[in-house]
């Protein structure tokens, strides 16, 4: 057992956070037009902030105008525009004493063409996800294979709004390589049915992962946070696993050697057995890489967020920290608290104002 405290100082290399919990990046659909989300969405991330939030991720900030968007009113970091609208809201968090990281994503094969700008749907592999697409009712899009001029240019893109992110001040870009999107579909061996370099073997897979991080690593400081987020499994056909126990712990091996500073593992239910182990995610993570240790996934009070530390260095709440702005204090103060439902958190996605 770690001998971590959820109210206790922890450090990301030269980053010092207050505690051990962080708001985890949640997209919320306000960003029409210009793609700079609403001013009640940005105020939220402050609040959580200075409600005592340690950590403070943005939602999936979209990296092309080609492919990358999954979902309408995505918000975008590459316009002066949008640098400026975000720069007074960084520093309100860096103000409340707490990191402000942007998180970025393409969405690979779980887009759809009349959402992106150019239409394009793209993707390791032509394989459609099995389930109909939710938003649309109908079946997923056949995606593009990647080309070498697809690769460099998805590339490119984490790239340019790595710098958008760096401009507006955050203290950190994370790389969105969860949930079955675009890096996570080169990653498993379900979507990626490459015969070149970037499928086949878990290195090949993890080709892509690599390159992103390597060339966002270029444009972000050293005093900067680059952190990657990864799961075992995704927003579509959710049951089907990504990874098997080897392939997963290759992955966050191959992880462990890149220029990241934090590795962030998304799951379900973070104390599920990993792979019928009787390890969790987090502890059989921990076998592979001494990096700080995010973990995320149904950790709603204080008994889940003391035993999900036990094996990881900072929480993460998605559904808890958007559903309560005072949920930090609630579990410092040790209040028993019910974990959220998915339909509760739909209201993240409605014109609605969140306290
Ligand atoms: C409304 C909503 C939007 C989300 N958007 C993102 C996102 O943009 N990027 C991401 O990595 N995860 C996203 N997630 C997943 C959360 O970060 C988190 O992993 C998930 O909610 C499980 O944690 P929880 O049990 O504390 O809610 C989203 C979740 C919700 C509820």
């Amino acid at each position: 057992m770690s001998e971590n405290n959820l109210f206790s100082e922890c450090w990301i290399k030269n980053k010092s956070l207050k505690n051990r919990i962080g708001l985890a990046p949640m997209t919320r659909t306000s960003s029409p037009g210009d793609s700079i989300p609403r001013k009640d969405v940005l105020d939220f991330l402050v609040r959580r902030a200075q409600n005592g939030a340690a950590m403070v991720f943005t939602e999936a900030v979209l990296t092309d105008y080609e492919s990358a968007q999954g979902y309408p009113r995505q918000s975008r970091m590459v316009t002066q525009r949008q640098i400026e609208a975000w720069r007074p809201v960084v520093r309100a968090i860096q103000d409340a004493g707490s990191l402000a990281v942007m998180q970025m994503f393409h969405c690979g094969r779980v887009s759809w063409p009349e959402i992106n700008p150019a239409g394009r749907v793209i993707a390791p592999s032509p394989v459609a996800p099995e389930q109909d697409n939710p938003l649309t009712g109908k079946p997923f899009h056949v995606p593009d294979e990647m080309s070498r001029f697809d690769i460099d240019h998805v590339i490119q893109g984490f790239v340019e709004t790595a710098r958008g992110a760096v401009a507006a001040g955050f203290d950190g870009v994370e790389v969105h390589g969860a949930h079955g999107y675009l890096i996570n579909s080169f990653l498993s061996a379900y979507s990626n049915k490459r015969t070149d370099d970037y499928g086949g073997s878990a290195e090949n897979r993890f080709r892509l992962a690599r390159r992103i991080i390597r060339a966002v690593r270029e444009v972000v400081p050293e005093d900067r946070l680059v952190t990657f987020r990864i799961s075992n499994w995704g927003v579509v056909d959710m049951k089907v696993p990504l990874f098997d126990k080897d392939d997963w712990l290759s992955m966050i091996g191959y992880l462990d050697q890149e220029p990241v500073d934090a590795v962030s593992v998304s799951t379900l239910n973070f104390s599920d057995s990993a792979f019928g182990t009787g390890q969790t995610m987090a502890e059989l993570t921990r076998q592979k890489t001494a990096k700080p240790l995010m973990i995320c996934g149904r950790i709603y009070d204080r008994n889940t967020a003391d035993a999900a530390l036990a094996h990881a260095d900072i929480v993460l709440s998605g559904k808890s920290l958007l559903l309560n702005p005072n949920w930090v204090e609630d579990i410092r103060q040790n209040r028993p608290l019910e974990p959220r439902t998915p339909e509760e958190a739909n209201v993240a996605y409605t014109d609605q104002a969140l306290p």
